[in-house]
């Protein structure tokens, strides 16, 4: 199936006529032929990631066709193109938010507050693949994974010993959980109540983004229709008990790892966001009453001008989409997005060359107008980030908001010919994929086809740097002259033990029957229609592990099939 938006063509050879162009034209003829004659250019043609065709040269001939007050607006207004609030990052940086997680509760607990004292701004946690896919530390299945990608979370002990001597009144949490984001978030609210702390005062974000787990990143347990049941409980439930916290983060970070370009990153992201978005309003909640707690997370790469259009283009073309297609208010239709720079992107070989590539890639989030950002270690294509390099990953961004002035205006390459350009390029090829989904049935039916041009852009890229049309400095030219990299890695097998210790004295500690009671509140509300929120909020507080909630879902919804 071909790309629904034939390569967009930008610039002299778009085909337009007239005056328009007639500048541009004869400064071609005039000069830039007897160049080309002397010395040709370095590549018979320039498109970027997306397969938009980049012109020699932007001047306001390109930017004729584009209203300011239709198509940029002013920040704080709609469109939003430049930035939702009005001050952007003179009002607050974004949130320095690192991603991190490992090994015992207790371990993550320290890193955690190693980031804190280094000044981040926001939390980010990661979870072990046992947490993620619903199997408890001494689940045959967590053999081998319990702490490895992520922080083992197995109940409500552990997220107290996760969040001790954190002020979760202060400070926002994000947790990087799909399939099981209810029970995390129940073991969230379950420490703030005993501690006395205001569930109205609960900042943070679920991940809570299924439908891209099931297209790219693999982490699904329940079946398609539970799982979009259960995250409207969740929109419902913390409308209603907590009203700060971001109940989704509707991804195309995953969606551009597994390979897709800016522009389907765009569009599937909001083609699912679509899907949420009808699916709640179905479930009758009002659009201006859940939607501004939906947020977004987006990847950012190392094109730094298609990263920035990308996120301009995405600001404005999320506005429209709210406004024409449900009529949202202002407060719903801003585009709040975490960006991460792109994990992908890391090269193993030459690692230190990675802080450059994470530098070119925070810049473009922040001249993008990101809300919130992580900027990856610069050896975190061979191991889990040390500390070190977790702790210059985020000097990198204290660097950029302090010291570049990148912050002091907002939205300071707006006007620029080849980014307003390059923003309505972006927006023209994601309406075409959008449009492409909405013939299919929707993202929940589209699911086989955003996996297969997923996979095609993937395979046109490494054929790329692998004929060398893509370079990758250290990878495919460069090579050589490797530094060695002193990599901690923590202990997995004495953490695996530990949590399968600390999990019988849990069990063997507890109310057996008032567990009974909680999971058959939980069963039966899964059965019905009743919100599971509140069932599983006191089946935590009773101690009932994330592994037995997941399999007492399980046994009343079964688990996702793919196609
Ligand atoms: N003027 C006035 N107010 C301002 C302002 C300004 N200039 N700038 C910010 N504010 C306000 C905001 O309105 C907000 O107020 P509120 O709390 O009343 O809503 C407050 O300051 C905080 O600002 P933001 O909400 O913009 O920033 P946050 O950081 O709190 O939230 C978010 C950002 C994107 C909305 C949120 O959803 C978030 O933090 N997301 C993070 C998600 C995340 O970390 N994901 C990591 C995933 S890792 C992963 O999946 C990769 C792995 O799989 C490999």
């Amino acid at each position: 199936m071909s790309d629904p938006v034939a390569a967009t063509n930008l610039g002299e050879d778009s085909g337009s006529t007239g005056p328009a162009n007639e500048g541009k034209r004869s400064w071609t003829e005039r000069l830039v032929s007897p160049a080309l004659g002397r010395h040709p250019e370095r590549r018979q043609s320039f498109t970027s990631t997306s397969g938009v065709d980049i012109d020699r040269l932007y001047t306001p001939e390109d930017a004729a066709g584009q209203d300011y007050a239709r198509d940029l607006g002013y920040p704080g207004e709609f469109p939003f193109t430049r930035g939702i609030q009005p001050t952007m990052y003179r009002g607050r940086f974004w949130t320095m938010r690192q991603y991190a997680g490992f090994g015992t509760a207790e371990e993550t607990n320290t890193r955690f507050k190693l980031l804190l004292e280094a000044g981040q701004t926001g939390l980010s946690t990661a979870f072990d693949l046992p947490t993620q896919m619903g199997f408890d530390s001494d689940h045959s299945m967590a053999m081998g994974e319990v702490g490895r990608v992520g922080v083992a979370i197995d109940s409500v002990d552990d997220m107290r010993t996760l969040l001790d001597g954190i002020p979760l009144d202060r400070v926002s949490t994000s947790m990087t959980i799909n399939a099981t984001a209810s029970i995390l978030l129940a073991f969230y609210i379950a420490v703030a109540d005993e501690r006395g702390i205001d569930r109205k005062s609960l900042s943070g974000t679920i991940q809570n983004d299924i439908l891209k787990e099931y297209i790219a990143r693999g982490t699904y347990v329940f079946p398609v229709e539970p799982s979009l049941r259960m995250i409207t409980d969740i929109f419902a439930f913390c409308h209603a008990e907590v009203p700060r916290w971001n109940t989704i983060s509707i991804s195309g970070y995953h969606i551009r790892e597994a390979g897709a370009t800016a522009a389907q990153e765009i569009a599937f992201t909001f083609a699912n966001a679509m899907e949420y978005v009808a699916r709640a309003l179905d479930a009758g909640l009002p659009i201006d009453k859940f939607a501004p707690r939906l947020s977004f997370f987006f990847a950012s790469h190392n094109d730094l001008f298609e990263e920035v259009a990308k996120f301009r283009a995405a600001r404005r073309l999320y506005a429209r989409l709210m406004r024409e297609r449900f009529g949202a208010g202002d407060e719903a239709a801003k585009l709040r997005f975490h960006t991460q720079t792109g994990g992908v992107t890391l090269q193993a070989q030459q690692p230190l060359n990675n802080v450059v590539r994470v530098t070119v890639q925070a810049m473009a989030a922040a001249l993008g107008g990101t809300q919130s950002l992580h900027t990856n270690g610069y050896d975190e294509a061979l191991s889990l980030p040390t500390a070190a390099a977790a702790t210059l990953a985020l000097r990198t961004q204290q660097v950029l908001a302090y010291e570049s002035g990148i912050g002091d205006t907002v939205d300071p390459l707006a006007g620029s010919y080849y980014v307003e350009s390059l923003t309505d390029a972006l927006e023209e090829k994601a309406r075409g994929y959008l449009d492409r989904i909405e013939e299919i049935g929707g993202a929940a039916e589209a699911i086989a086809y955003m996996q297969e041009e997923i996979h095609r852009a993937a395979y046109e890229f490494q054929i790329a740097v692998e004929n060398g049309d893509k370079t990758i400095v250290g990878v495919n030219k460069f090579k050589g002259q490797e530094e060695k990299l002193d990599l901690g890695q923590p202990d997995f097998s004495a953490l695996e033990q530990s949590q399968r210790t600390k999990l019988a004295g849990i069990k063997a500690g507890r109310d057996d029957a008032e567990v009974r009671a909680r999971l058959e509140a939980v069963r039966a509300a899964a059965r019905g229609t009743e919100n599971l929120m509140p069932r599983i909020v006191d089946a935590a507080k009773a101690m009932v592990t994330l592994g037995e909630i997941s399999d007492a879902l399980r046994a009343e919804w079964g688990v996702y099939r793919p196609v």
